[in-house]
């Protein structure tokens, strides 16, 4: 073996993620310069409170509350921000990569956000910026679309990229709950934070999706540029009636490259139960890739987790370090070369399952028909479910339309007095 160089690392926040990045790099100290020819040693561990951190490692000494000491370390060449937040992470990691050094976040607010400045950054100091933990914690997916798919043209990026929601939906479907009860469960579990807002309201997934767009697509989405659409309306009825059509309702991101531009989006979904992602619980994550030279390929495991959040991000330590190695950091940079433009969701075609308590007498459900009908709404069944008193349930799926069409009719549904309620719309997966 040739000599092993010592790298030295700085580590931003000993939370969860942090600690898990503390016990992999201990666990791996012995083979690290064996893989990749390295020693890697934590230098120094900001921490806001040092007395707490204290009790996580072995040697107090590295920890610090001063952000000073390790920007101006000139032997520390890898920051790992682990503190999560935008500011001061971001000033922080800006700074490290100005002071030439290389930088790994698993900050995917940040990265969704303003990544592109941060990788700018890098490119000018010749530094490498990597975030494979930022979508999907330990699944490897950054680096796959950028290195191993780089041979393709992909057209579409689907994926179950939250934890929580996917848990609170496979409880629902699993055991009947209504969604109240499984994210209490899933509270409970610690699978939901104390503020659920940001997993059940589909930002989290956001985020992940104009990461994952960005890398796919060549061409730059940032989170505000994807629409989002939470599980909170999903309810127990709904899951029953997907089943009873073959299908599972799953919180998906969705990024495709078309015609019209690129999609980006989450939103709950039914997909057919025979569909991989249909098969995907609990609280793992996967990611659905379709490529013109690969075809479909599929990567499935835990999207977040103390250690499998720092899988990952080991992972791009590694990397960095066969890069400073070989003298070539900078290698894989930003791939965003294109300026396409992003469809509005009015102008995304999907279909549709509407559900509805309608008045029970005849020519309801012609009515119904007709509104769609003068809005270039062409149905693929419509079927009536239960009664209640004066009351029916009816279930609407549609033909693949533009949202805009779908939108306007019920507009005009919400303004007749034969519907009493519309219950629910879930986008349907694939095409009629
Ligand atoms: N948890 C996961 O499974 C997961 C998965 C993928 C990505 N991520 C991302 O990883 C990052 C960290 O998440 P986490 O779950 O590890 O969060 P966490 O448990 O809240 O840990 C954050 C740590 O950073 C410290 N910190 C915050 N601001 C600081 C500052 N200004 N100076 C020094 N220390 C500071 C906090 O200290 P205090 O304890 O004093 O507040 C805390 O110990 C986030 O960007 C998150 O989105 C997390």
């Amino acid at each position: 073996m040739s000599e092993v160089k010592k790298i030295n690392i700085a580590l931003l926040g000993l939370g969860t993620v942090g600690t898990g990045v503390y016990k992999v790099l201990k666990s791996q100290q012995e083979e690290m310069p064996c893989k990749i020819g390295a020693e890697l040693v934590i230098k120094k561990i900001l921490v806001r409170n040092l007395e707490k951190a204290a009790a996580k490692v072995d040697d107090p000494s590295v920890l610090t509350n001063d952000w000073n000491e390790i920007i101006q370390d000139g032997e520390i060449e890898i920051v790992i921000e682990v503190m999560g937040g935008m500011e001061p992470a971001k000033t922080y990691m800006m700074q490290a990569l100005a002071a030439g050094k290389n930088v790994v976040t698993a900050n995917k607010d940040l990265v969704a956000v303003d990544g592109k400045e941060l990788l700018d950054m890098a490119a000018l100091n010749q530094k490498d910026f990597l975030f494979e933990a930022a979508v999907a914690g330990g699944i490897p997916i950054i680096r796959p679309l950028k290195q191993c798919l780089a041979g393709n043209h992909l057209s579409e990026v689907i994926g179950i990229v939250n934890g929580t929601t996917n848990f609170i939906l496979t409880k629902m479907t699993e055991d009947g709950m209504e969604f109240a009860d499984a994210l209490a469960m899933a509270t409970e579990l610690g699978y939901a934070e104390a503020d659920p807002t940001a997993d059940v309201e589909g930002l989290d997934a956001g985020r992940k999706v104009a990461i994952m767009a960005s890398i796919a697509f060549n061409s730059r989405v940032t989170f505000q540029d994807v629409y989002t659409e939470g599980i909170t309306k999903i309810t127990a009825t709904d899951i029953r009636y997907a089943k009873e059509m073959g299908c599972h309702i799953k919180l998906l991101g969705v990024a495709r490259n078309t015609e019209g531009g690129i999609e980006a989006r989450v939103h709950p979904m039914l997909i057919p139960s025979t569909h991989p992602l249909a098969a995907v619980n609990d609280s793992f994550n996967a990611v659905f890739v379709h490529g013109d030279a690969v075809d479909d390929a599929m990567f499935y495991g835990r999207g977040a987790g103390e250690l499998p959040t720092a899988s990952a991000i080991v992972g791009d330590v590694c990397d960095i370090a066969r890069n400073i190695r070989f003298g070539c950091t900078g290698r894989i940079s930003c791939t965003c070369y294109k300026n396409l433009p992003i469809m509005k969701i009015e102008d995304v075609r999907s279909r549709y399952f509407l559900r509805m308590q309608v008045e029970d007498h005849p020519g309801v459900l012609a009515s119904v028909a007709s509104v769609f009908g003068n809005n270039g709404v062409s149905i693929e069944k419509i079927i009536q479910k239960t009664k209640r008193g004066d009351l029916a349930e009816i279930v609407v799926i549609t033909d693949s339309i533009e949202g805009r069409h779908f939108d306007d009719s019920l507009k005009i549904f919400a303004s007749m007095s034969m519907i009493n309620e519309i219950s629910a719309v879930i986008r349907v997966y694939g095409h009629s």
